[in-house]
């Protein structure tokens, strides 16, 4: 009966993020016609904390979002809150493609001084979609 128990929650938990992700695949695909390739949560985390030089010290995308996904962020130069990055806690996040692609285009000439590639983008939408534990 315990073990039952345990199972039941277990599973319950690890199904909890899947079942609040977005539907990322059609942006996905996208990312693959236009000549990425596989992505990884990995290759995304990288990413996510790569540090590029800026006029006020090393910029990274968690300099405005946190490097918590699953904590609120904040706007680096106004200051603004910025919901968190984490599906299982900001349900409408990566839920609109044409919000997706604005914000990655203006961040990361931001935050890179140059747009991201589809490699990029796929490896970066696969993590910030995936489990904040992955974090
Ligand atoms: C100067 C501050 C700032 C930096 C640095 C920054 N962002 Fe953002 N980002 C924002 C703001 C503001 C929004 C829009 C508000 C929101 O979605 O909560 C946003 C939204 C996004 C979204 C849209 C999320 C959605 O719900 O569709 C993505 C994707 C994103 N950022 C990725 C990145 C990546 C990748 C980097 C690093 C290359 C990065 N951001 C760096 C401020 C920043």
């Amino acid at each position: 009966m315990k073990t039952t128990a345990l199972l039941i929650l277990a599973l319950g938990l690890g199904a909890q993020p899947a079942a609040h992700a977005a539907d990322i695949q059609p942006l996905l695909a996208d990312y693959r016609a236009a000549g990425a390739g596989g992505f990884s949560v990995q290759q995304g985390a990288k990413l996510w904390t790569r540090e590029v030089a800026g006029d006020q010290g090393p910029r990274n995308c968690g300099s405005c979002h946190g490097q918590r996904l699953d904590q609120p962020g904040e706007h680096l130069r106004t200051g603004k809150p910025i919901e968190p990055m984490a599906p299982q806690v900001a349900a409408d996040r990566y839920t609109d493609p044409a919000k997706v692609e604005k914000w990655f285009l203006r961040n990361c000439k931001w935050t890179w001084g140059r747009e991201c590639t589809p490699q990029e983008k796929g490896d970066l939408l696969t993590y910030l979609n995936a489990s904040p534990t992955t974090n």
